[in-house]
């Protein structure tokens, strides 16, 4: 069996291959510029190998940044041509520093809580308290940003606009919306086919969908307000805003940790922890939905993503471990945590985000489980998730029921993940 250590020095090799002078690609071929929350979880794990290299990577993740404070999906690699949609399908976006071309959606707000971590994986407190001093503004505008241009009406939740915002592209959860035959006026091309199995990808009429969005988006010059009333997409998600809601919570660590005063104050965070929990929770279900904020109803469609509130801190301990247990009852034959139960409709063991296991998933599971002292769950989803990478290598996800790796090798944060896994086993401070 390959030992931890050995592990470790494969999972930095993945890192190291994938390294493209600041930033580290998600997979070589299928993802080749920088991705959003792909750099976030990836700076985790390399803080434990190479702490200047994990600085490095926020760094040039947040020069993609916009004067509005949003923080890109994607910060385009202008050498990079064999990716598509490309930058010309997103002009004019207002990025600081305009030498920078990026997408003009976002991804789940995962950053100021890595920034936390890997602040915390160096020991040299000054050092740290330096980093952590250059990074809180243009992070505290980040979570500002969704809460002032992202929200709807009088509630707190952060609206997302795009399933690429989700980071679950094709989940069950979005059918409402890539049923009703949206397509975009030009014709584009997909690399993502060429390179992986179409079977384990988005299907064509999802792509429509995807580009319709894009191309509606960059056409209201990225406002919200502007395109709300004609996209059929505008959607409160219960994993993206359990992120937001944790980053917040991270980011106050940072900020007490500088002498400095709250990011988010203990009213702003009461109000959005009592509309997540008002407004998401699906007492049927026993698991936290998403709300279609168009249609004005929660999305009848349980996945993993409903599990996140144990990740955010937005669940208790009791509430975590029903909602965890019914996820696995509910699931038999699967490993765990299948992004979608297979009693769901739309249920694919093989299809990116409508089945398969993933491993940031699964991260964010172990860790929300181990801050609420559900210890021996958590240790039992980290033993399985390394068993797992142990067996099939660095995939990007793994097939829900044999476990067999799927869609891009070599997959960055898998790797970055892995390592965090190893080298803290237990909570983190
Ligand atoms: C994206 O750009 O976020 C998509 O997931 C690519 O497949």
């Amino acid at each position: 069996m390959i030992s931890d250590d050995q592990l470790i020095e494969q999972a930095t090799a993945v890192l190291r291959g994938n390294d493209v002078e600041g930033y580290t690609k998600p997979s070589r071929r299928l993802y080749p510029h920088q991705w959003n929350w792909d750099s976030a979880f990836i700076a985790i794990g390399l803080a434990h190998v190479d702490w200047p290299r994990a600085v490095r990577e926020i760094e040039t993740l947040l020069s993609g940044r916009w004067t509005n404070g949003m923080i890109p999906h994607i910060r385009y690699n202008r050498a990079v041509e064999d990716y598509a949609p490309g930058p010309e399908w997103w002009p004019d976006v207002p990025v600081l520093d305009r030498r920078q071309v990026t997408s003009g959606i976002s991804q789940p707000p995962v950053l100021p809580s890595a920034v936390y971590d890997v602040g915390m994986l160096q020991p040299d407190e000054t050092r740290r308290r330096r980093w952590w001093a250059q990074l809180f503004l243009p992070l505290r505008e980040f979570l500002q940003f969704f809460a002032r241009e992202r929200t709807v009406g009088a509630s707190p939740l952060v609206v997302i606009v795009h399933p690429w915002e989700s980071g679950a592209d094709n989940s069950p959860r979005w059918d409402f919306a890539t049923g009703r035959g949206f397509r975009p006026s030009r014709p584009y091309r997909r690399v993502d086919t060429t390179v992986v199995d179409a079977a384990a990808r988005p299907t064509a009429r999802d792509y429509d969908l995807y580009m319709y969005l894009v191309e509606l988006i960059a056409a209201h010059r990225y406002d919200l307000a502007a395109y709300l009333p004609k996209t059929p997409f505008a959607v409160y998600d219960a994993l993206f805003n359990a992120a937001w809601y944790r980053s917040a919570l991270d980011l106050n660590r940072i900020a007490a940790a500088l002498g400095q005063p709250p990011a988010v104050d203990a009213a702003a965070l009461g109000a959005f922890r009592g509309a997540y929990r008002g407004m998401l929770w699906d007492e049927q279900a026993g698991l936290f939905r998403d709300f279609d904020v168009k249609g004005g109803t929660l999305i009848p469609v349980d996945t993993v993503a409903g599990l996140m509130a144990i990740y955010g801190g937005l669940a208790d301990a009791d509430e975590s471990e029903k909602m965890i247990d019914a996820y696995y009852e509910r699931s038999p034959g699967c490993l765990r945590l299948p992004s979608v139960p297979p009693d769901q409709g739309g249920f694919d063991p093989v299809k990116y985000w409508r089945g398969p296991v993933w491993v940031s998933i699964n991260w964010m599971a172990i860790r929300g489980l181990q801050r609420l002292g559900l210890v021996s769950k958590a240790e039992d989803l980290r033993v399985q998730t390394l068993d797992l990478i142990r067996r099939e290598g660095y995939s990007e996800y793994f097939h829900a029921h044999s476990g067999q790796g799927l869609g891009g090798n070599d997959f960055s944060w898998s790797a970055a993940l892995t390592i965090d896994l190893l080298r803290r086993p237990e909570v983190p401070a």
